[in-house]
């Protein structure tokens, strides 16, 4: 099972991309967190693949929630995998999805990997030219192949590209909480109460 967050569709696509290759189900993390219990039943042989953003160099608040409350029974020592999409850093996201996984469910993920995308942090980054764009998802094609070929082949290690040392995890909390500040965000007449924004919050 392959189970993702994506806000704005990089993560979902490294999902399917994977699951595809790898004849696995995709699962949309806030679909199960929905569930109070949160629980997860692992076939035989089955991987079990966590595709998330990078937001402040660490993972999104929906993530670390998830680990604290996902449980799984079965094969826990299932080849548990944990990728990265990011735009210039992952940071210290698997560092803390391995930390907050492990402290709730005594499981630890057996490799790391990264994707670089197109960069969503749109109040620095520019994502207007199309070229630039087709570009970097391009070139994030054969990343995800290797690491296709790493999941075929279990195997393990940290693989993640332009991550930052363990030390600078303890800025994530701050750097986020003043990224997420939603002053900015407003709703007027033209707001057509779809509520695609509450769902994806
Ligand atoms: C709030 C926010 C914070 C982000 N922080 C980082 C970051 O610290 N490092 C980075 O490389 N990319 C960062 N990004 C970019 C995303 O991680 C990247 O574009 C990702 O592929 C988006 O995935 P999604 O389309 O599945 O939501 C951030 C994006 C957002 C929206």
């Amino acid at each position: 099972m392959i189970l993702y967050f994506s806000a704005t569709g990089n993560s979902k696509y490294v999902a399917e991309r994977i699951a595809k290759a790898t004849n696995d189900e995709c699962i949309f993390i806030l679909d199960i967190m929905k569930d109070e219990k949160c629980f997860l039943s692992i076939k035989e042989n089955e991987n079990v693949g966590i595709v998330s953003p990078t937001y402040a160099w660490g993972c999104p608040s929906v993530i670390i929630d998830f680990l604290n409350k996902v449980s799984f029974s079965g094969k826990k020592k299932s080849y548990f995998y944990y990728i990265a999409t990011y735009g210039t850093t992952p940071g210290n996201n698997g560092y803390l999805a391995d930390k907050n996984l492990s402290q709730n469910t005594g499981i630890k993920f057996y490799a790391f990997f990264s994707v670089k995308m197109p960069d969503t942090w749109t109040p620095i980054f520019d994502l207007s030219n199309k070229e630039t764009v087709t570009v970097i998802n391009k070139n994030a094609e054969p990343q995800i192949d290797e690491i296709i070929q790493n999941i075929q082949q279990k195997s393990s290690g940290n693989f993640m590209r332009n991550k930052l040392p363990k030390f600078v995890a303890p800025s994530y909390k701050p750097y986020y909480e003043n990224m997420r500040k939603t002053k900015h965000f407003t709703v007027d007449d033209s707001c057509i109460g779809c509520r695609l924004c509450e769902k994806m919050g």
